[in-house]
């Protein structure tokens, strides 16, 4: 199973967004089992994909706190589609987290739990929660790649900056071959000059920002409320087609590594 961390310690900035919509293209084009986890308190992933009830079975109890979790994660798990399931959050999460500081192999519990799942998905996408702590570092930790969304504008690249270099420490602690899958830009509009700065910016300097950007649409957020996508909620949108762009990206980042 191949892991992809969709992470920025940014709110707001598209993770969960770009978690479900692509998870959900993958699964229906690629013929790839795609396991999405949220790893996120707030839990707006298991939301969107219309899960209400996760309370007692849900990524709380498979990491645990302090002590190791009691719930094997494959009994979390629910089916979603074809090809696609859930791995749930509920606002617990964030006081497993807390109780995981003090815990023997804090950083690598999430990575234990994914590995005992044995083959049954190809591709786990993890949305992380908009802050640096345990739970984004387990999800670096488990992860071959990380997917980086961000807002075009100056303040959102300071803030990428911070957690480009955590990052780095993550590489250089516990997880030494996570690879940059690459940044995306999210609400991005071509035709603001401060939009088309700041990408290239991040091109000057280097970073590897995506080609395809992923623009506004109130119906990605509409689709979200009712347990949908834009992609069938609204084919015809660009947006659709950019979260499709998208998935090709991705579909041939995982050819290269044969995954
Ligand atoms: N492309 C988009 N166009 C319009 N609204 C979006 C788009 N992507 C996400 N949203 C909405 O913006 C808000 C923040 O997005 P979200 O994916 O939850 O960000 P994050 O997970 O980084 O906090 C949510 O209400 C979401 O539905
Ligand atoms: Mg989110």
């Amino acid at each position: 199973m191949y892991t992809i961390a969709i992470a920025n310690h940014k709110g707001g900035v598209g993770k969960t967004a770009t978690t479900h919509v692509l998870g959900t293209v993958l699964a229906a084009t690629t013929g790839r089992r795609v396991l999405l986890v949220d790893m996120d308190p707030q839990s707006s992933l298991t939301g969107a994909c219309g899960v209400t009830d996760a309370a007692g079975a849900s990524m709380t109890e498979v990491l645990g706190g302090a002590l190791a979790g009691t719930l094997p994660l494959r009994r979390a798990i629910r089916h979603l589609d074809e090809g696609l399931a859930l791995a749930p959050a509920d606002l617990s999460l964030s006081g497993a987290e807390l109780g995981l500081v003090s815990r023997m192999g804090r950083e690598n519990v999430l990575r234990r739990a994914l590995a005992d799942l044995d083959g049954a998905y190809d591709l786990a996408l993890i949305d992380c929660p908009p802050s640096l702590g345990l739970l984004t570092i387990n999800a670096l930790s488990a992860a071959q790649a990380v997917l980086i969304p961000t807002q075009a504008q100056i303040v959102d690249l300071r803030g990428l900056r911070l957690f480009l270099d955590t990052l780095e420490q993550v590489r250089q602690e516990i997880n030494p071959t996570l690879e940059t899958l690459g940044i995306l830009l999210t609400f991005f509009d071509r035709r603001l000059t401060h939009h088309r700065d700041a990408m290239d910016t991040l091109l000057r300097t280097g970073q590897p920002v995506l080609e395809v950007q992923i623009g506004r649409s109130v119906k990605v957020a509409e689709a979200a409320t009712i347990g949908e996508t834009v992609v069938t909620y609204d084919p015809e949108n660009p947006q659709t087609q950019a979260y499709q762009e998208l998935a090709k990206v991705v579909d041939g980042w995982l050819r290269e590594r044969h995954a």
